[in-house]
């Protein structure tokens, strides 16, 4: 099957913001108990954190990772986290039903996000709290000294502030199933006030505020229209949640599932820009997606989790080949949109719906849906370029029409070099790619073809067989006739 990539350097639908390959961290299962923080293990270093789990994130490369919740913070006291770690609290986490020790806490996370060469995104409980609690939880993190809470930070060891930039106002507040759910008036009132606030306090510091927790939701858009007419002019993104299923096994609509997510993020910048035009305002509102990933395999098992206990086994969603080139494609859709959506973290990092697994007291290892987003995070960053792809395409019931092939292009301008991204949703033919790049010259020269590929759509890795699905360097004799297999996630980078 013929497929014409036209894309050339003069037409740039944006520049990507690193951010966009950001992650998530809540205090759920074993994201960070037997994750990211387990003293007894082998490799844990010097404050408890797994050395083996640090090596993998960093590998990955997230200059953002969102912290400590989710669903978690809307019960969460800040306070109970910070100090002598023999002196704090254990507390019900209502959300998961679950015991929060809280040995893992403010300064532990700051510890590891330095360690791990990330950046906070801290989300403010707006569930069961309100502007007292977040206003002082900025001025213990951000203020330099000589206030109460800025030197009780100095008396619990951080000599200097965290200087956190980015914050969320709350989680999925729409939510029924969020303690402390609001409706919109309540919600985009408490935003707007709470966000005063913390910019009373600084000004440059970046406020999300919450949008819908996805698309179905009964009050999905007039939520995102409300909660902005509170907010508008206090906040500098809005955020979007948004995961993706395949219990029917329909490997053609699990494919096809990224035109929801294009879908879902062309309604909110439409209503972010009805509400600017409403306003009549200069300032444009930029999009954090900060919930996305897989996330089904795990929902009969967490039926049976015994409650209250820490740490337990929960969202361990073991990730199959199909679900690699979903995530690969549903990436393409984030960088599509980078004009507009700045932020995006995958949900979550270890272990609950995550790229990296690990067992408790054993190993660490990647999983399949590692692939993809290892490679967007290292080659995505720089220009996407307008494109039109030429390809067949596919009607699926639920999502339309769908093309067969799923193309982005990034170019980096300092280097002159090309990547494209591309998933083969056909299940039996190959894709004859030809590329059709005006204004990038003639002379540009594939150096490399990246492929994921298996035979078998349910393939994993595990403990025992944690390589079982891994990228592979495909060679090409012929460089002007390039075929890309059924059912495959690429990556072709060229030089001038
Ligand atoms: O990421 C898992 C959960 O999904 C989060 O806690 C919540 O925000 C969302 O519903």
């Amino acid at each position: 099957m013929k497929c014409t990539i036209h894309a050339s350097k003069q037409f740039v639908r944006g520049t990507v913001d690193p951010r966009l390959f950001g992650s998530f961290v809540e205090q759920l299962g074993r994201a960070v108990y037997g994750g990211v923080y387990e003293p007894d293990h082998p490799a844990a270093d010097e404050e408890g954190f797994r050395s083996d789990v640090m090596d993998l994130v960093r590998e990955l490369d997230v200059p953002v990772v969102r912290f400590p919740g989710g669903n978690y913070v809307s019960n969460f006291n800040w306070e109970d986290s910070i100090g002598p770690k023999e002196n704090r609290p254990t507390r019900l986490d209502l959300a998961w039903k679950a015991l929060d020790p809280n040995q893992f806490g403010l300064q532990e996370f700051m510890h590891w996000s330095k360690k791990v060469g990330t950046e906070p995104m801290m989300v403010i409980n707006l569930g069961t709290r309100g502007l007292a609690e977040a206003k002082d939880l900025v001025e213990y993190c951000n203020h330099p000294g000589g206030s109460y809470l800025s030197d009780l930070r100095k008396s619990h060891g951080s000599e200097k502030p965290y200087d956190i930039k980015l914050w969320g106002l709350g989680n999925e507040m729409d939510g029924p199933w969020q303690v402390g759910h609001k409706s919109a008036e309540e919600y985009g009132r408490l935003a707007c006030e709470v966000g005063k606030a913390i910019k009373l306090f600084d000004p440059s510091l970046e406020l999300v505020a919450c949008g819908s927790s996805n698309s179905s939701m009964p009050t999905f858009p007039e939520w995102e229209e409300t909660v902005l007419d509170h907010t508008y002019e206090v906040v500098d993104y809005l955020s979007l949640h948004m995961y993706f299923r395949n219990e029917e096994k329909d490997i053609a609509t699990f494919l096809a599932c990224s035109a929801s997510m294009d879908a879902f993020i062309d309604t909110v910048v439409h209503v972010c820009d009805y509400v600017k035009a409403k306003k009549r305002s200069k300032k444009t509102m930029y999009l954090c997606f900060d919930e996305w990933n897989v996330w089904f395999h795990s929902h009969e098992k967490d039926k049976q989790q015994t409650p209250w206990i820490v740490g337990p086994s929960l969202l361990e969603d073991v990730y199959t080949f199909e679900d690699a080139l979903v995530v690969g494609c549903l990436l393409n859709s984030l960088l599509r949109h980078c004009d507009r959506v700045k932020i995006a973290c995958i949900a979550q990092l270890v272990n609950t719906i995550a790229p990296i697994m690990t067992e408790t007291g054993g190993k660490a290892w990647r999983q399949t849906i590692y692939w993809p987003f290892y490679y967007a995070s290292k080659y995505g960053r720089g220009e996407v370029l307008e494109s039109r792809v030429d390809v067949a395409s596919y009607e699926n019931r639920q999502y339309g029409t769908i093309p067969y092939a799923d193309a982005l292009v990034v170019h980096h301008p300092e280097t002159g070099e090309i990547d494209l991204f591309v998933v083969n949703r056909h299940e039996h033919e190959m894709l004859s790619l030809e590329l059709d790049l005006p204004g990038l010259g003639n002379s540009y020269m594939l150096v490399e073809h990246i492929v994921l590929e298996h035979e078998n759509l349910y393939a994993v890795n595990d403990a025992m067989n944690p390589e079982e699905v891994m990228p592979k360097q495909v060679l090409h004799a012929d460089t002007e006739n390039l075929q890309i297999a059924p059912l495959t996630w690429n990556l072709l980078r060229f030089h001038r």
